[in-house]
């Protein structure tokens, strides 16, 4: 067979991120301009902000990407860009420039859903096994998924309220941390004691999660802590509240691995770095003879590489756009049977 290259790009937040990707598992060159340090003094992504940068960025990226390569846009097969979901405006540019891109080049272009992305960053380490659970933690999803084969998706559980990321980065900004906060309670988890007595998350028989009781606890002791003009133990603080997301997390997927009957599980998206939930899902899978896939860190936040290897499986499967192709806000994976 022909190798396939394909010129990945994603811009559904607060990256620039171009990637070569030859037959959806061998990354050629990766190129990410984060926004972080602009965004910082807002405490938060400001979505106006973002998609300014991206417009600033974007053919910036794709001069470096192709360099980095030492390719030439003729040694590329198609296009592959994240349609949504994400912010609008942002997702608006990356589309906008695979399109233009696909259409001076005739080259294919194919549109690809941002968690299918994060999924297959795991194929970048190893080639995905079926049938498996994808747990989909990211700062805008909490998702159990079974997949029984390459893009077909069927969604187990998800989250009722606030996506795991975006209550890591809540509990971070009430104890003062700078955005985004997740890595930061993460490595303060490790230094404390479990003291604080927090509520735990929804744990019900279902494989659907809830955050924002536990995210509305902390934020309320950190204020009358602070009333009463006592010093919180954040180093403790972040330990009770890493322990409870995270137990629950593994538990709910665990007995989704014991009842879809799978021998294998993936964690995907910008949570998959976080240690604790590592460490609790690397002993359960030892225990239980599962085979655990967890990305390399680089590939756990939003980096066009994942895009690329998905959309070498879209492609095959016969997924491409032509020039109607938009981005949309919201999207559901689970069309792809
Ligand atoms: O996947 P991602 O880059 O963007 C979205 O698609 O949302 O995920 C970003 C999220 C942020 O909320 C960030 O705080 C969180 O992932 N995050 C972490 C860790 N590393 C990143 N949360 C907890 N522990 C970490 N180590
Ligand atoms: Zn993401």
């Amino acid at each position: 067979m022909k190798d396939i290259y394909i010129l990945a790009i994603e811009s559904s937040c607060d990256e620039t991120s171009m990637s070569i990707i030859k037959n959806g598992n061998t990354e050629i060159a990766t190129v990410v301009l984060s926004q972080i340090d602009i965004h910082k003094e807002f405490g938060g992504v400001v979505p106006e902000i973002a998609s300014r940068n991206h417009i600033e960025n974007i053919t910036i990226v794709l001069d470096e990407i192709l360099s980095k390569a030492n390719m030439n846009i003729d040694d590329i097969t198609a296009i592959g860009v994240t349609y949504g979901p994400g912010l609008i405006g942002s997702l608006l540019i990356g589309v906008q420039a695979a399109k233009t891109i696909a259409l001076v080049t005739g080259k294919p272009l194919i549109p690809v859903h941002h968690i299918a992305g994060h999924i297959y960053a795991n194929n970048l380490e190893k080639r995905l096994q079926f049938p498996l659970i994808a747990l989909v933690v990211s700062g805008g999803h909490t998702e159990l998924i079974y997949m029984e084969k390459d893009y077909s998706f069927k969604k187990i559980g998800s989250t009722l309220d606030d996506a795991i990321g975006e209550c890591y980065d809540k509990v971070a900004k009430v104890i003062g941390l700078e955005y985004p906060g997740g890595p930061k309670v993460d490595k303060l988890a490790h230094q404390g004691k479990d003291n604080y007595n927090l509520p735990y998350p929804l744990d019900d028989k279902t494989y659907n999660f809830s955050f924002s009781g536990i995210k509305s606890a902390v934020i309320n002791l950190v204020h009358n802590e602070e009333q009463r003009g006592n010093i919180i133990n954040k180093e403790d603080l972040c330990t009770s509240f890493q322990e409870r997301v995270t137990s629950v997390l593994a538990r709910k997927t665990m007995r989704a691995i014991k009842e879809y009957h799978v021998s294998n599980l993936i964690v995907a998206g910008g949570v998959s770095a976080n240690k604790g939930l590592r460490e609790k899902l690397e002993k359960e899978c030892r225990e239980n003879n599962v085979c655990l896939s967890i990305p390399k860190i680089e590939h756990c936040t939003d980096n066009a590489a994942m895009i690329g290897a998905a959309a070498f499986y879209a492609y095959k499967k016969g997924i491409v756009a032509d020039q109607t192709l938009t981005a949309v806000a919201v999207d559901n994976l689970y069309k792809y049977e």
